[in-house]
């Protein structure tokens, strides 16, 4: 049964080639001051960068910029954000990249007219917003984190070994965002990849909680099969346009509120990976690899009955002459055996971790409630030692 619900996404899509020209249609809406944030660069290369100043250009903004931005963006760099943003009096924030930039322009969003400390106040103690917010719009550059039409922004504090999301309500969302699956061509494999695991583990993450019948579920078994038809096509070719075009729009379908509706949620490999993260400021989407098989299988005897419905309408194991453990653990190595077809990191030392660094994951881990086990610390610790 579907719980109650209130649903918005405020976010308007431009979806397709050329999509940037939109940007047009949507500039003469905000004042004249825009602040375009971006990366450490691949936008100049790839002449991304070119095409979208020209068009600020040409609908008569003033353009300060904002580069640098960093995967898993610090709060030190949301800092320097915040005292450009004010610089230039910014009347919208044009976040121009992946993941790591659209979040970081939000952080930015909510804190330019804020005098609180915004590590404090939106990541340790998740307070909303009270002051007014600048408009953000994102020409996305990379798939994955459905940043592009959801309220999350996630940043990294080093000092405390802390990567924190907050996931901020509708007037945080992009206003718009621009979605051209081309800009995606020049990803490097690595980066490519890593996003596919990201959308997976999103959907996977509101999946596997529950055990309702819930439309919401039968929206993620599409969206994970479209992913398990579409990645390994895009792996083999990056610019197979019907691939990638479907990757990107799975992916914001993946992490855009819809298929959370009325229904409860997990979220614990996110808390996993992202302790690996602030420990070794790894790339997202393989920290969520290198512990999931572990994970799931750990949880799998609590879950069982979704597990049975995971390996069967997801991955098409057929059950029958098996008993129910092995149907599911079935579905499990299907899914083991694409993500290693796909080149995916599936342990953590290869992302840098070593044995004395368990007992500082487990502290930087936070436990979730709606998954099916509430972990422990020592299951904690367990699943980090079998994910080595
Ligand atoms: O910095 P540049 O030079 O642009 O290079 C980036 C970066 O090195 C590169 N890149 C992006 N687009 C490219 C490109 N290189 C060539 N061609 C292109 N078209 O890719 C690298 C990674 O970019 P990043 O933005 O860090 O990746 P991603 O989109 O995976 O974002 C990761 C961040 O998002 C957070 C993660 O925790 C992480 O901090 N998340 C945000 C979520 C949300 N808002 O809801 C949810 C996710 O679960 C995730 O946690
Ligand atoms: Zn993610």
């Amino acid at each position: 049964m579907l719980g109650n619900f209130t649903y918005c996404n405020p976010t308007k899509l431009y979806f397709g080639k050329a999509a940037v020209e939109n940007l047009r249609t949507e500039l003469p809406g905000y004042g004249k001051n825009v602040l375009l944030v971006y990366g450490g660069g691949s936008i100049k290369k790839n002449g991304i960068y070119d095409q979208v100043v020209s068009i600020l250009r040409e609908c008569g903004k003033t353009i300060a910029e904002d580069a640098g931005v960093m995967p898993n963006p610090t709060v030190e760099k949301l800092h320097e954000g915040i005292a450009r943003a004010r610089a230039c009096k910014a009347d919208l924030i044009l976040a121009v990249g992946g993941g790591s930039v659209c979040d970081y322009a939000k952080a930015v969003s909510v804190s330019v007219n804020c005098d609180e400390e915004p590590w404090d106040k939106y990541f340790i103690r998740f307070e909303e917003p009270t002051c007014p917010i600048v408009p953000v719009a994102c020409v996305l550059t990379m798939v994955g984190t459905g940043s592009e039409m959801n309220g999350g922004s996630v940043i990294t504090n080093h000092a405390q070994k802390l990567k924190i999301g907050h996931v901020f309500g509708e007037e945080v969302f992009p206003k718009f965002s621009i979605l051209d699956p081309t800009y995606t061509f020049t990803l490097p494999r690595y980066q490519m990849i890593s996003g596919f695991y990201d959308i997976m583990s999103h959907i996977l993450e509101q999946y596997f909680s529950g055990t309702d019948d819930n439309t919401s579920d039968y929206l993620a078994e599409g969206l994970l099969r479209s992913l398990i038809h579409s990645a390994p096509a895009a792996a083999k070719d990056p610019t197979d346009y019907e691939a990638r075009s479907n990757i990107m729009w799975t992916a914001t379908w993946a992490l855009n509120t819809l298929i959370a509706m009325g229904k409860d949620t997990d979220w614990e490999v996110h808390m996993l990976g992202q302790a690996v993260g602030a420990h070794t400021d790894a790339t997202h989407g393989m920290t969520l690899a290198a512990v999931s098989m572990a994970y799931y299988r750990h949880i799998l005897p609590y879950g069982l009955a979704r597990f049975i419905r995971f390996a069967v309408n997801v991955w098409g194991v057929d059950p029958a002459g098996r008993t129910d453990g092995q149907i599911a653990e079935e579905g499990l190595r299907a899914m083991e055996k694409w993500m290693k077809e796909l080149g995916l990191v599936m342990n953590l030392r290869e992302l840098g971790v070593t044995e004395d660094m368990i007992d500082g994951l487990v502290k930087s881990t936070l436990v979730m409630k709606g998954g099916y086990k509430v972990l422990t610390e020592d299951e904690i610790r367990s699943i980090f030692k079998e994910s080595l």
